[in-house]
């Protein structure tokens, strides 16, 4: 297993955000956690990234214990993450923002190769690559940062909310890209998702969280019908009347 989050519990005061939560991603997997506004999936991330340190469980990184470690030693490991809410720095320019995403490594020719590499990927940003990134659209700024993760070299990325915000057609467009990037580069990707129906038409394996616990875990092939992703999601059967009488 490239990557594995056991059993991890996040305060961020007294009450627990996240309550034993476990997550495994093979190399070469695109694996996603859905889950209501709140459940816990940025936690979860930035508990992976470093940002935040579980106070009991393990993350296990390629087979080394990664909790603990400040972001930077996390990154520099091979875990890149793409925060929510699209991250650009509006005074740079694209490719000052995307090289960026070079400065934790120092094999020179190889950063040369990936940056020609990323523009090819993303025709747009080379296009635009010496306009200011706050010019950008919402579509073209989530390939910026995605670009500049993978100028890091990841072994794995991390993406908190891709589609946050985007037009349909535009998210079509941001998950056909990082499905390219899986097949042609054998990336491998953890994906942080609102929508169970995206979920469902692009990860190979997925999670439900639910108000910090993990509710459900599956092969999206063997949930294609959306019924149990539906009851782990709300927490109850359709039509079942609720505390209060209430009847969704
Ligand atoms: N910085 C914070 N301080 C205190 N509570 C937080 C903070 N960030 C998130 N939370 C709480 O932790 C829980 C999980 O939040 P989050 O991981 O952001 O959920 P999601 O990303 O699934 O919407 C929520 O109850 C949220 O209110
Ligand atoms: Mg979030």
């Amino acid at each position: 297993m490239l990557l594995s989050v056991e059993n991890i519990t996040v305060h961020y005061s007294r009450l627990p955000a996240l309550r034993n939560v476990s997550v495994e991603v093979d190399e070469g997997e695109i694996v996603c956690i859905v889950g209501p506004n709140g459940a816990g999936k940025s936690t979860t991330l930035l508990s992976i990234s470093g940002v935040l340190n579980p106070t009991s469980g393990e993350i296990i990184f390629d087979g080394q214990k990664i909790n603990g470690m400040n972001p930077e030693t996390v990154a520099r490991a091979g875990i890149s993450q793409v925060p929510e809410g699209r991250h650009v720095f509006t005074t740079l320019n694209v490719e000052e923002n995307l090289r960026i995403g070079t400065t934790i490594r120092n094999d020179r020719a190889e950063i040369e190769k990936d940056f020609k590499r990323v523009l090819e990927t993303f025709p747009v940003l080379a296009e635009r690559r010496k306009q200011s990134a706050g010019k950008l659209s919402g579509g073209e700024q989530q390939m910026l940062v995605i670009g500049r993760a993978l100028l890091t070299n990841p072994r794995i990325m991390t993406i908190d909310e891709p589609s946050l915000g985007l037009a349909p057609n535009l998210v079509d467009r941001v998950y056909e890209t990082l499905t390219e990037l899986r097949r042609d580069r054998g990336l491998t990707l953890l994906i942080v998702e609102q929508s169970s129906e995206r979920a469902l038409k692009s990860a190979d394996r997925l999670y439900v969280l639910r108000s910090g616990e993990m509710q459900l875990e599956g092969n999206t092939a063997d949930l294609q019908d959306g019924e149990k992703v539906r009851q782990a999601y709300f927490g109850f059967e359709e039509g079942t009347p609720q505390e209060g009488g209430v009847t969704f």
